[in-house]
């Protein structure tokens, strides 16, 4: 599963392009209020954009609220920063 925050359009494209490769599920983090259940060998993809050299309040807010839960004791998550410049402490 991929879960993106986009302000402009710029994470929604990474996030789709990535999720067409993997044959992955792309789902905007906007309104998406749910524990977040991972299957067996399931990845996490977080693709966010660099707000002020680091991320954005809302993603900081809902990472830390997210419950995820796999079938795997330790499944593969992954961030993905998209930026401008620089993407200082993401
Ligand atoms: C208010 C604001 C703050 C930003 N801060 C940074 C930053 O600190 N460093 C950076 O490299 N890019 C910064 N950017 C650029 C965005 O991270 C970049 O354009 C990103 O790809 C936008 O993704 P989105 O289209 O999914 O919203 C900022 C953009 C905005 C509008």
């Amino acid at each position: 599963m991929i879960i993106y925050y986009s302000a402009t359009g710029n994470c929604k494209y990474v996030a789709n392009r990535i999720a067409s490769k993997t044959r992955d599920i792309a789902k905007s983090m906007i309104g998406y209020n749910d524990s977040v259940y991972l299957e067996k060998d399931e990845s996490l993809g977080i693709v966010v954009h660099t707000h002020f050299w680091g991320l954005p309040t809302f993603v900081e807010g809902f990472l830390s609220k997210i419950n995820i839960i796999s079938e795997d004791k330790n499944p593969y998550i992954f961030l993905i920063a998209t930026f401008g410049t620089s993407p200082g402490y993401c």
